[in-house]
């Protein structure tokens, strides 16, 4: 691992804690976020993990024969070991512990690339709805795009204190079973504040925080690398009702998945 270059400041780490986002303006350099674009291109390009069940369309129905309008990989680290490496990690994990505590840990990580033009929005959601109901999370991510993301590419917005709200009620993207990823069933965005970043800043957002990134209406790709990192979650007294998850088992993604395990 590097040695990381950035420090947060009192008042970020205040603004973190009330706001439940944060915005860094660097996170890596100009230089490294061009090496990871590269990697990053060509792990799109190979398809990497489409087999494994870990690159799927996230917005789509995810069959074979129709292009992804989000694809994501998950563990694209698993498929480009070279990003362990990265600084952008080194300051990530900083970030983290700052923000979170010294336990705090790496928990996984996953980029979303939306396609020039035809990149799909990414929904309004709080990402601790997509884990497990019978834990409490206290988890961050670390967003960091590898161009400029702006609001006409889909750069990432919140609600500002949302993440003080417990996981609300979420659907399947337009309540079709067949789509991985989850929409929150109503939200205010009166006070969302959008965050548009240069090539290697990042965005930081709670587990709870609301948050969205609008359609990619621009000519150039969008590309997303996030890092994920958690305190050890705690077991809840009483088991959440996810019932919007019950439909995973059903879908191209997870049945990629088990035939993989399977083979
Ligand atoms: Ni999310």
């Amino acid at each position: 691992m590097q040695k990381p270059t950035v420090t947060l400041t009192a008042e970020q780490i205040v603004f973190f804690r009330r706001e439940g986002y944060l915005v860094i303006p660097a996170v890596t350099t100009p230089e490294e976020a061009g090496h990871l674009r590269d990697i990053y291109d060509r792990l799109f390009e190979l398809r990497a993990g489409r087999g494994a069940g870990d690159q799927f369309d996230l917005a789509g129905t995810d069959e074979e024969d129709k292009p992804a309008t989000l694809p994501q990989i998950l563990d694209p680290v698993k498929y480009a070991p070279e990003l362990a490496e990265a600084l952008y990690r080194a300051n990530a994990q900083a970030i983290a512990t700052q923000l979170l505590g010294p336990e705090a840990e790496y928990m996984g990580e996953h980029a979303i690339f939306k396609p020039p033009r035809v990149g799909a929005e990414t929904p309004w959601h709080q990402d601790e709805a997509y884990w497990e109901p019978d834990l409490d999370h206290n988890s961050l991510s670390v967003w960091m795009p590898l161009q400029e993301a702006t609001l006409e590419n889909g750069c990432m917005q919140f609600i500002p204190g949302s993440h003080k709200l417990d996981v609300l009620p979420h659907h399947n993207i337009g309540h079709d079973p067949r789509i991985h990823g989850l929409e929150v069933d109503s939200v205010d965005t009166s006070k969302a504040v959008a965050c548009p970043i240069q090539a290697g800043g990042a965005t930081i957002h709670h587990c709870r925080t609301l948050h969205y990134a609008g359609p990619n209406r621009s000519d150039i790709p969008r590309r997303a690398y996030i890092l994920l990192f958690k305190l050890p979650p705690m077991k809840r007294a009483v088991t959440r009702d996810f019932y919007w998850r019950k439909n995973e088992a059903e879908q191209a993604r997870e049945k990629r998945r088990q035939a993989a395990q399977a083979a």
